[in-house]
């Protein structure tokens, strides 16, 4: 499971190579369009097994909980969590208002506490995050 692993950037490269070199079975995590997961699927499609999930992990419901649901639904179990999802700052540190700072802490930090304990839960004995 590699969240934000949709639209490029380092997310799409550990989710390729998880099923390059580890023959992993991927779950591709997108925020809002499953449109923008299509092109990382069939890249991991071509070393491996797996699937997209449009679910935005900034949240716990709808977000990690959907992630877990659909990952058990498709494949019984979950070995890995890849925390990747992320965004840069939109703005200089004196001109950030409340709501990007909640954006900022929801997406950078509270996506990490929700996956973890919400794929914790059910991973397999050695699994890891
Ligand atoms: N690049 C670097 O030099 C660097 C250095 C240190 C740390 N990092 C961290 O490494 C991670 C990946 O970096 P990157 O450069 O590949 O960033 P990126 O190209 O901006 O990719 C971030 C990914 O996270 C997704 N995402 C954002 N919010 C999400 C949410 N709420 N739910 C699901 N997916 C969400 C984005 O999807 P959308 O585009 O659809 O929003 C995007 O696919 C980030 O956490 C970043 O902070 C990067």
């Amino acid at each position: 499971m590699v969240t934000g692993s949709g639209r490029g950037g380092i997310g799409r490269d550990i989710a390729v190579q998880l099923a390059r070199l580890g023959g992993a079975r991927v779950v591709v995590n997108v925020k809002k369009r499953q449109e923008d997961g299509k092109e990382t699927l069939n890249m991991v499609l071509g070393y491996s097994d797996g699937i997209l999930v449009q679910a935005d992990v900034s949240r716990r419901d709808g977000g990690a909980r959907t992630l877990v649901r659909e990952t058990l639904d498709a494949f019984g179990q979950v070995h890995i969590l890849v925390n990747n999802a992320g965004l840069g700052i939109g703005a200089p540190f004196l001109d950030a208002d409340d709501a990007l700072i909640d954006k900022m802490v929801s997406t950078n930090l509270m996506s990490a506490v929700y996956c973890s304990q919400e794929f914790a839960r059910v991973m397999q004995p050695g699994g890891a995050a």
